[in-house]
């Protein structure tokens, strides 16, 4: 039989994230489609080179940062986003054409570990939800990317919650063993924290079992700082956010009240027992955003990763070779 090639795939709203054998990748998830009108031949105006373009089945899409600027704006927040539509594919096809131009063609069977909002993954619809994650990305795929075509075959997929991602990125290295030093604290009680573009997740794991009653996620990521800037509705979410990630966007005022809103929910769902953590994970983009508070709020028991916007995307990687080794013994 031959090894499958593993990858942990973290299907961010902000971001899109592929990390493999290879290591990590990311591309900022805004996408919009080609309606064709496109000007050029202009004398006297700077070119700018178009955002990677994906075409799936005749269908046109612009993905990555700028794509809002040359098609209709794609932007949907729901959870729907998971289950396969248009826009997710495009992504997911863009981000898997990125990995191959840089690390080569992938001819192997892939096996995913991917990693969804604990929303998704809460109540009576989980299973359901799970599965149609599943069902989209399972089989064979066929796309082009800027006229060149594309082919991989996803033969499994198993998902699990995002800030799971981050704890085994902490508790285990890139063979899926366990890090010595950090074993210990998985028999303890942890917390993990992941801020992203839609989502604040709060997960607590005590003696390696979650603990429900203080595990939750709600939609107050950095989407909820952008929109404190977009009172007039006269951008898209993408656009700010490309605007926020190459520093052009003022944020001194929005950001106090933004905090509020985080270290609120943590409050609500963790009250104080965040003291009795023998380690409090931090990890996505807001983690970036909020380090100085947060370590300041959180002293001593803050550990944010080398790479805190991949981290997730590299845990379920890590996992994956984890359930690997134990499948082999
Ligand atoms: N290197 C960086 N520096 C500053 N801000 C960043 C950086 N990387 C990402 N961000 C900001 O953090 C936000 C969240 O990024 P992240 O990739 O963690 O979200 P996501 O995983 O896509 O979202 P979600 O978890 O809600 O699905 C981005 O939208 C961006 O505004
Ligand atoms: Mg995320």
């Amino acid at each position: 039989m031959i090894d499958p090639l593993f990858f942990g795939e973290d299907l961010g709203a902000g971001s899109n994230k592929l990390y493999g054998a290879h290591g990590g990748i990311q591309i900022q998830a805004v996408v919009a489609s080609d309606t064709g009108q496109q000007v050029s031949q202009l004398l006297g105006f700077r070119n700018r080179k178009p955002p990677m373009k994906v075409s799936i089945g005749g269908m046109n899409f612009y993905v990555g940062p700028g794509a809002h600027d040359w098609g209709r704006a794609i932007e949907n927040l729901d959870y729907e986003r998971m289950t396969g539509v248009p826009e997710t594919r495009a992504v997911m096809y863009g981000i898997l054409s990125r990995y191959m131009q840089q690390f080569g063609t992938i001819e192997l069977p892939v096996n995913l570990i991917v990693g969804l909002p604990l929303e998704v993954l809460s109540g009576d619809q989980a299973a359901i939800n799970a599965e149609n994650v599943k069902r989209w990305l399972m089989g064979e795929h066929e796309w082009s990317t800027n006229g060149q075509e594309y082919a991989i075959k996803i033969e499994d997929v198993k998902v699990t919650s995002q800030p799971s991602g981050a704890l085994f990125d902490y508790l285990l290295d890139d063979d899926g063993q366990f890090i010595p030093q950090h074993r210990a604290h998985f028999n303890q009680e942890m917390g993990i924290i992941s801020i992203g573009f839609n989502t604040l997740e709060l997960l607590t794991v005590n003696d390696r079992t979650v603990v429900q009653a203080m595990t939750a996620g709600r939609t107050l990521g950095v989407r909820r700082l952008l929109e404190l800037l977009n009172g007039d509705n006269l951008h898209t979410l993408g656009e700010l956010d490309t605007k926020l990630r190459s520093s052009k966007l003022d944020i001194r005022q929005a950001m106090p009240v933004w905090a509020r809103e985080i270290t609120g929910q943590i409050e609500k769902t963790w009250g104080n027992r965040w003291r009795r953590f023998s380690q409090l994970i931090i990890v996505g983009g807001g983690a970036i955003l909020l380090r100085n508070m947060l370590v300041e709020r959180f002293s001593g028991k803050v550990h944010i990763p080398d790479d805190p916007v991949i981290s997730i995307s590299r845990g379920l990687y890590k996992l994956a070779k984890q359930q690997a080794n134990r499948r082999k013994t």
